[in-house]
């Protein structure tokens, strides 16, 4: 039988584990702060940063959500995060992707101080992970490294493939897994015999946004199968990449979608905005 990874009861205990930290900074007049820039009236994006603020207050991490117009300049955007910058009541600032196609991405992601930048997609940050030097993990990448930690799943010496190329996901998390021992294969849904690759992998993880895109067939038995896709099927329910019902008949572990690598996420976000109140309170 398939054990199945708890992403929601793990969220909930490091849930737990902050508010204890929090209180530490309570004595010491520390209340962490996040800033999140919300630009425009994408859907998805609205409900993600409902649940960030959220259990951000469920923690007792100050949040504040600033909602901007999609019509907001490039100008504009820059000057708020340059203001927020200089804003020593916030600890750390997030602007919520995607953005509207007028405003330069990766000029404002550049824009945001990186002791600040608590998605940790600055440049800067990215580079200090490169080489083994992390100020902050990303949050969906440190997700999947806590669920497989608490799981008791070592990935020292393990030989894993990352299904998806993204700078979010998948290029940081092959990275944090090289740091960590793991001899990393990454592929995109394009690859050439991406079946047999995936067939040779201890821990498969996926990250693609496609739905149905691993099949059983695909996977080596007793295998570790995380799932970080989130899809909706032809009926409008929530899915990841995996054909997870089959896949269950044959991995050792696997995440379910939803309640797998999704809670984790957010919970990561809050521990780096506490690091980030931490680091600039002992500056
Ligand atoms: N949009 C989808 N995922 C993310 C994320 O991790 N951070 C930000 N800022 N926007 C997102």
């Amino acid at each position: 039988m398939a054990k199945i990874i708890d992403g929601k009861k793990i969220a909930e205990e490091i849930k737990e584990e902050l508010k204890k930290e929090v209180l530490v900074l309570a004595k010491k007049k520390i209340v962490p702060s996040l800033l999140v820039i919300l630009v425009g009236e994408d859907n998805a994006s609205q409900i993600y940063v409902k649940n960030k603020e959220r259990v951000a207050k469920e923690i007792g991490i100050d949040s504040q959500v600033m909602k901007l117009s999609t019509a907001t300049s490039q100008e504009d955007l820059e000057e708020i995060i340059l203001q927020y910058n200089a804003d020593e009541k916030i600890h750390g600032i997030l602007v919520q992707l995607p953005l509207p196609d007028s405003i330069d991405v990766k000029r404002i992601i550049s824009l945001i101080d990186p002791k600040k930048d608590v998605d940790c997609f600055h440049p800067e940050n990215v580079g200090r992970m490169m080489i083994d030097d992390a100020r902050f993990l990303p949050c969906t990448p440190a997700g999947v490294l806590e669920l497989l930690k608490r799981s008791n799943i070592s990935v020292e010496g393990k030989n894993i493939v990352i299904v998806g190329r993204s700078n979010i996901v998948g290029k940081p998390l092959a990275v944090m897994l090289i740091n960590l021992g793991a001899t990393v294969t990454v592929c995109n849904s394009k690859t050439k015999n991406l079946k047999e690759i995936c067939a040779q992998a201890e821990i498969l993880v996926s990250a693609t946004g496609k739905a149905g895109l691993i099949c059983a067939d695909m996977i080596k038995k007793d295998a570790i199968v995380i799932d970080v896709g989130i899809n909706r099927n032809a009926e409008g329910k929530l899915v990841g990449d995996v054909d997870y019902i089959r896949a269950c008949d044959k991995v050792s572990c696997i995440t379910p979608v939803p309640g797998g690598v999704g809670p984790m996420t957010i919970m990561m976000l809050m521990r780096n905005t506490i690091l980030a109140a931490k680091n600039q309170a002992n500056q």
